[in-house]
């Protein structure tokens, strides 16, 4: 069986998988993870359902539905994952295949461009082979329909020849469990979701934990880690584990270098202040956003596009990479009129919100 650990092994994929990275200045505090960092990611995952740590309910349905079907000598039903980046989907996709003790094969859809390559992975499947489907969001449309009906039906049509002259072989596969993930459920086409016997849904972690995480991770790494240290890494890791190990790997730099190489709150502090990760997991960019916010737009509102030039960004950018965390903090509201500040913004910023009467922003009421 292949090593679902395997820093090698995760490396072929991020070539096919793995689109643009994030702008520099983002890599601390993004979801998303580099090519480079999966390596690193490789070795801090856990490989047994029981080291995972939280998602208590999708991890015993799951737990059910692979005991049940070892205990029937089956292959499980397939299995779809959904949730933000960074929550733990690949690191389950290899539990499966490991609490399954079955070989496990990965691709991601945006690596599947023609039928035929799915054709060509669905018929080298062993029998009870995990297949893994990466941005499963992202097959193409006919590769779509082909798992379709691998996963109903275990049957692929293989289409041999061209043009007038093609012909097309119906070929069995043997019974395997498709493994699909998604940041995206909703662009899932509902005949492919309903394909699918079991799907769990990851949601952001708890700061309790994230604080498991880091110290497991910390015991990996082989450095020693206070549990204050841990809680004040876990909570400026915007729930999720990627960014807790992160965190905790650049607080190690810091702490060989300048520290005593043991992780004490001094020291999780100290680096967190150079990296300049805050005490909500907010980074310079998220910072100067909501200075733009209320500083040069008086607690808005203010459109997107606007803001964004504001701190020299893209419109996308902002969009898609600050706002949706500043948003789930509570730290900027969308309205139609366009972006606002809360109280809690002006509070982050250590800043007094302005006066209604002052009128900054008459009309929100809010102030
Ligand atoms: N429940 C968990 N317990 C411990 N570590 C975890 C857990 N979930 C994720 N991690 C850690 O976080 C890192 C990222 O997890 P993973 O690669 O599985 O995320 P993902 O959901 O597949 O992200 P993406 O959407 O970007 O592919 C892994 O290196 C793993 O070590
Ligand atoms: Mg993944």
């Amino acid at each position: 069986m292949t090593d679902p650990g395997s820093g090698a092994f995760e490396s072929g994929l991020d070539a096919t998988a793995r689109s643009a990275a994030s702008p520099a200045d983002r890599s601390l505090t993004s979801a998303e993870s580099s090519a480079i960092e999966r390596a690193a990611e490789a070795a801090l995952r856990p490989r047994r359902l029981e080291e995972f740590v939280g998602q208590g309910v999708v991890r015993e349905q799951l737990s059910l539905v692979l005991d049940a079907a070892s205990a029937r000598g089956r292959a499980p039903e397939h299995v779809l994952l959904s949730g933000p980046p960074g929550l733990g989907k690949t690191t389950l996709a290899m539990i499966i295949a490991a609490e399954l003790n079955a070989p496990l094969r990965i691709t991601s859809g945006p690596a599947v461009q023609h039928a035929g390559d799915l054709a060509a992975i669905l018929s080298s499947l062993e029998e009870g082979e995990v297949l893994f489907i990466d941005e499963i969001h992202r097959l193409a449309r006919p590769a779509e329909e082909m798992l379709y009906m691998a996963m109903e039906d275990f049957r692929v049509d293989v289409v041999v020849g061209k043009g007038v002259g093609a012909t097309s072989i119906p070929l069995e596969l043997p019974p395997f469990t498709a493994v699909g993930a998604t940041t995206r459920a909703g662009l899932l086409p509902s005949p492919l979701r309903d394909r699918f016997g079991f799907t769990g849904h990851l949601d952001y972690y708890r700061p309790d934990e994230l604080l498991t995480v880091v110290l497991r991770s910390g015991q990996r790494l082989g450095v020693e880690v206070d549990h204050e240290a841990a809680a004040e890494i876990a909570s400026r890791s915007r729930g999720t584990p990627r960014i807790a190990n992160r965190l905790l790997r650049r607080v190690r730099d810091w702490s060989e270098v300048r520290g005593s190489g043991r992780i004490d709150l001094e020291a999780a502090r100290a680096a967190l202040v150079v990296y300049e990760v805050d005490e909500r997991g907010l980074d310079r960019l998220d910072r100067a956003v909501l200075r733009a916010l209320c500083e040069r737009f008086a607690g808005g509102p203010v459109g997107l596009s606007t803001l964004a030039v504001a701190v020299g960004e893209e419109t996308e950018t902002v969009e898609t990479m600050v706002e949706p965390f500043l948003v789930r903090e509570g730290l900027i509201s969308r309205t139609p009129r366009g972006r606002v500040a809360t109280p809690a913004t002006w509070a982050h910023l250590g800043e007094e919100s302005p006066d209604p009467s002052a009128g900054a922003s008459p009309t929100l009421g809010r102030f």
